[in-house]
């Protein structure tokens, strides 16, 4: 069930938090990965020849996707590794959580060139690599915050929403030879949020207000992406499928 073997794919923002967890879930189900992170740092390379194993292997590439010249050198570089990718899987992202008041340029620019530019960057990229591909299928990561608002941060809500309406007009478009679909996270466990979840306060807040009880993890990520990426997911597209612990419910 939900393998991948044989399959080519990418996964941006894969050094570390979900993105990680989501190399090494594709790579156990016998995916080759193409690893994208902003730095290629020894530690993410070292990450990428750990999953060169018997089923998947991995290869680390770095670069700024907010910087669209950036982005394209690195699609590039992707394309002299494979021709052909069956999936990508656009996850990299930033967070910022200023009072609209304090809003500067650069937290704008940061989180809707980061977040939805580089997405779609991402993805329009790869059409040309996908089009070889018997499977393509393609997953962005949005987040809770899409549906569901909260008091700052306006930047990266506004960007996350506009990432599940990407996903629908793309599925639209690309249909039928490319599945577009999005998984929303909840509060997950990361870099990303550690200021969040190493204070009590907050800690017990999110906890409380999870109906399942508990923040989520880099792992509870990862398998919603393998079955959208699967062949038991044949029939999915432009969908959104939240893994959030019950905290879209209310
Ligand atoms: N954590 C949560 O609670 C949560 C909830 C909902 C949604 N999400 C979403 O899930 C995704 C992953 O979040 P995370 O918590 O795993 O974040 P994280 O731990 O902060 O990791 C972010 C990843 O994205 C990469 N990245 C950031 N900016 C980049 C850029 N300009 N160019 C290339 N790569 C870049 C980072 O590379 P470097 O290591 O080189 O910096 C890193 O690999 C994001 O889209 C986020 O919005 C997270």
């Amino acid at each position: 069930m939900f393998s991948l073997k044989g399959r080519v794919g990418l996964v941006t923002g894969a050094s570390r938090g979900i993105g990680r967890a989501i190399a090494i879930e594709l790579a156990a189900a016998g995916a080759r990965l193409a690893l994208l992170a902003r730095t290629l740092r020894p530690d993410f390379q070292e990450f990428a020849r750990s999953l060169d194993t018997t089923t998947g292997s991995a290869r680390a590439f770095g670069g700024d996707l907010s910087d669209p010249a950036t982005s394209s050198g690195l699609l590039q570089r992707v394309r002299r590794w494979s021709p052909r990718l069956d999936f990508v899987v656009a996850n990299a992202g930033v967070y910022a959580g200023s009072a609209s008041r304090d809003v500067e340029e650069s937290e704008w620019d940061a989180m809707l060139g980061t977040n939805l530019r580089g997405a779609f960057r991402t993805v329009q990229g790869a059409l040309p690599l996908l089009g070889a591909s018997s499977y393509a299928s393609v997953v962005l990561v949005s987040s809770i915050l899409a549906t569901r608002a909260s008091v700052g941060g306006v930047p990266y809500q506004s960007s996350k929403a506009g990432i599940e309406q990407m996903a629908r007009a793309l599925a639209l478009e690309l249909a039928p030879h490319v599945r577009v679909n999005t998984v929303a996270p909840g509060f997950i466990r990361t870099d990303m949020n550690r200021g969040g979840h190493e204070d009590p306060a907050f800690r017990r807040h999110v906890e409380r207000a999870t109906p399942l009880g508990r923040w989520g993890e880099s792992s509870d990520i990862a398998p919603a992406v393998r079955f959208l990426l699967s062949d038991e997911a044949a029939w999915i597209t432009g969908a959104v499928l939240l893994v959030d612990g019950g905290l879209g419910l209310e």
